[in-house]
């Protein structure tokens, strides 16, 4: 079994280069099947979660090239056959797979998704879009079938801003014929990125960033070059490691606005920032200003970042607020930062973190990816060493984390017991 031995307490200096976006390149990588010859991306991370998808590929027959921080993926001899549980249950994102292959083939069946236990992680809205567009949907067991005769463009109105929902539908409706409004959709970087990718192709979407997204449906997709965006997250998660530790940490290869909701609450406590066009600059300060923050949809605080960030408002002089709103259970890391010194209590969805506090290193537990991303950063402002367990979690979201942060000034190892 692995493990992560973290010795804390040790100052941050140095270059942080940011990988490609985990959760742009989880839809990217499912959606190259839309086309109908060679499809290369690049600075795609090369984390447990990209690997789970090019498995899903190959067992389908695509032809799938990883070259450094390329994948290049032909469709061609792709057989539209089920997708068994042990792939599908492997993360959440195989659930894209019923979108591009539904857009497809007008056919697909599939296990349902596994992922982090965040919360129930329904796929109503996903299954209804597809019903929109002319689908109809079956469970058998944990199978789900979804067959169209023909799919035609529709409005769809989301009842939630959801970004799975949001990315599957734009892959269901690519090839509908007609047109398909997606209203109250998400508008997060990621799913940008994955309009862009479909209309490099050949595809007709307009809106993608506004609650408002168009797909004039299209005939044929054609190969693509593209090029996956810097993961926001992976930028926020260094950055808030660089405001407890940091001394001049520099946070390269980033879109300064995709983390805009993070660097201004920084600011406000009081961390000091200097934002260039693609990079940013943090030190730590000698106090923190107490801070309430609410998860919210983008370009609110990201939910992927409220358990890192957890970790900087236990420094704050007083009471911060932390309320999540996406998720009904990503407080998990809370007992863990406790046992290390934290004094933080939950009521809800609301957490109260009262500080300062020193943070002790300790045995702990990567519950799920940003909880263990949390216990990472505390890990490294903790007093002496901190064990984590778990670590395969960390491992689908973060790419090179151990040699990224070593080369900062860092003291962290791979360990098997
Ligand atoms: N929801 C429904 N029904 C649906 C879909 C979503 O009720 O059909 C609810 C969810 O249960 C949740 C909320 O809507 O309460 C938000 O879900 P959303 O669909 O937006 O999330 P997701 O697409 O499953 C992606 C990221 C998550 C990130 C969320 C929110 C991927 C693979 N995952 O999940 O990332 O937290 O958007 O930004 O892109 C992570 O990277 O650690 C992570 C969990």
């Amino acid at each position: 079994m692995k493990v992560l031995e973290i010795t804390g307490c040790q100052e941050l200096k140095g270059t942080i280069r940011i990988s490609g976006a985990k959760n742009s390149s989880v839809a990217l990588i499912p959606a190259a099947i839309l086309a109908d010859d060679d499809v290369t991306i690049c600075n795609v991370p090369d984390v447990t979660d990209t690997d789970s998808l090019s498995e899903i590929l190959e067992f389908l027959g695509a032809d799938v090239r990883r070259a450094s921080e390329s994948i290049v993926i032909n469709p061609k001899n792709i057989i539209n056959k089920e997708i068994p549980e042990e792939l599908s249950q492997k993360l959440r994102a195989s659930y894209y797979f019923m979108g591009s292959l539904l857009g497809k083939y007008n056919h697909v069946e599939m296990y349902f998704p596994g992922g982090c236990s965040i919360g129930a992680r329904p796929i109503n809205l996903h299954l209804k879009g597809f019903e929109a567009l002319g689908a109809t949907v079956k469970i058998e067991d944990d199978k789900y079938i979804v067959d169209a005769k023909e799919l035609k463009g529709a409005t769809i109105y989301l009842d939630f801003a959801s970004v799975g929902a949001t990315i599957n539908i734009m892959l269901a409706a690519v090839k509908a014929k007609g047109t398909t409004v997606i209203d109250n959709a998400a508008k997060e970087p990621e799913i940008v990125n994955v309009a862009t990718f479909l209309n490099n192709m050949g595809a007709k979407i307009t809106g993608a960033g506004t609650s408002r997204i168009k797909i004039e449906g299209v005939k044929e997709l054609k190969g693509c070059f593209h090029e996956v965006i810097p993961d926001r997250i992976e930028a926020g998660t260094y950055t808030i490691a660089g405001a407890l530790m940091g001394n001049y940490l520099k946070i390269d290869n980033i879109i300064p606005e995709h983390i805009e909701a993070l660097t201004s609450k920084l600011i406000e406590m009081g961390v000091e920032l200097e934002i260039g066009e693609d990079y940013l600059i943090v030190n730590r300060p000698n106090k923190y200003k107490t801070v309430t923050v609410q998860t919210q949809v983008f370009p609110g605080f990201p939910t992927d970042l409220q358990q890192p960030f957890m970790v900087l408002t236990t420094k704050c002089n007083g009471k911060s607020i932390i309320e999540e709103t996406i998720w009904e259970n990503r407080f998990m890391h809370v007992p863990y930062l406790n046992k290390m010194g934290a004094n933080i209590t939950i009521a809800g969805n609301k957490a109260t973190i009262k500080g300062p506090t020193e943070l002790i290193g300790s045995e702990v537990e990567a519950t799920d990816l940003r909880a263990g991303a949390s216990l990472v950063i505390a890990a490294l402002t903790a007093k002496g060493k901190t064990i984590i367990h778990n670590i395969e979690h960390i491992l689908r979201g973060y790419e090179n984390i151990v040699e990224k942060l070593n080369d900062v000034g860092a003291k962290i190892e791979i360990k098997e017991i």
